[in-house]
């Protein structure tokens, strides 16, 4: 969606970089992944392809994935990062988006941006002669799907024809795995309650990649058969804690039930913080067929990949 010149790329969402830039980050994460088995985690990576650079980390939500894995992928890369946030930035005091844009071009050679509001994130990349990356927005979270499918792959499921269930919120992640399913052919059952769609922007964008979405009410239909089972929290952050929308939620709880629906080799993904007893039971989310702690692993390995193609250091 957004393009920029000077040997660098924007990463708003995960159509910028395209199918086969993000097939090429998920190899070069699993290479560098094995590569490094058994270095301490601060380690450098033997050709430390980002030595002198220095990523800003800007939040203005909370994390603790994003943060510590945008900090330990440029460790790893042999750069450094330094963190923003708006309590204690100009931003909390009103300072606009495009002159922190251009203010950080001059001093920083990238920023990492997490925002309530997509809308910011792309003035920043208006605005900035650096690369920018999302690092979660109201409307999508795309380091997290390249995580994601890292994770599927990993444990040894191929993307073209994959059956992704998708159980409560159609919420910013469920739009980035929407946007995945477009871009590698696999295909999403979404089940939600009424009023809880996904943005048909994203729904539509994936049908007609070639990709198949179907929309239910019905969570036992979306489970049947199903590769992938994966939810999130129903309350996301920036939304009110609302009793109405917890009680909708309710019946879309990914419990032993519903994964005894799926394929008996299905795996289990959150992208966390997780609610246990809310969208997901205890017994999945601490049982044989989750893998959310590789998942979480993985953010930091994506990421690397995604920086090495945001500074033009990987993919055409
Ligand atoms: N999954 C994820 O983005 O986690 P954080 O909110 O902790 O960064
Ligand atoms: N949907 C969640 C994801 C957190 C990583 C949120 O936006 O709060």
């Amino acid at each position: 969606m957004t393009g920029a010149g000077g040997g660098f790329r924007h990463f708003l969402d995960l159509g910028d970089a395209g199918g086969d830039a993000i097939a090429a980050m998920i190899n070069d994460a699993i290479d560098r992944k094995a590569a490094r088995v058994g270095l301490p985690k601060g380690a450098p990576d033997a050709d430390a392809p980002l030595a002198g650079r220095v990523l800003a980390l800007v939040f203005e939500k909370n994390s603790t994935r994003t943060r510590v894995s945008f900090d330990i992928a440029m460790r790893q890369l042999g750069g450094t990062v330094l963190l923003l946030d708006s309590s204690s930035s100009q931003l909390g005091r009103g300072e606009t988006i495009a002159d922190t844009a251009r203010v950080l071009s001059r001093m920083v050679d990238g920023i990492m941006l997490r925002t309530d509001d997509h809308a910011k994130i792309e003035e920043m990349a208006r605005h900035a002669t650096v690369p920018v990356i999302n690092g979660l927005t109201d409307m999508s979270h795309p380091c997290q799907i390249v995580a994601d499918l890292l994770t599927v792959i990993e444990h040894g499921k191929a993307l073209p024809g994959l059956e992704v269930a998708w159980f409560g919120d159609g919420n910013n992640v469920l739009h980035s795995i929407l946007e995945a399913a477009g871009l590698f052919k696999f295909n999403v059952r979404v089940a939600t309650p009424v009023g809880y769609e996904p943005d048909p922007v994203f729904v539509a964008l994936a049908r007609e990649r070639g990709a198949r979405v179907t929309l239910t009410q019905d969570a036992q239909d979306a489970a049947r058969g199903a590769d992938v089972i994966v939810t999130d929290t129903w309350i996301s952050m920036g939304q009110a804690h609302a009793e109405e929308k917890l009680s909708a939620m309710a019946p879309y709880q990914v419990n032993a039930a519903l994964m005894a629906l799926a394929k008996p080799d299905a795996v289990f993904l959150h992208c966390l913080p997780a609610h246990v007893g809310e969208e997901v039971s205890e017994e999945v989310f601490e049982g044989a067929q989750s893998v959310v702690f590789d998942e979480a692993e993985n953010r930091t390995h994506a990421q690397k990949s995604v920086l090495l193609w945001a500074f033009g250091l990987l993919g055409d």
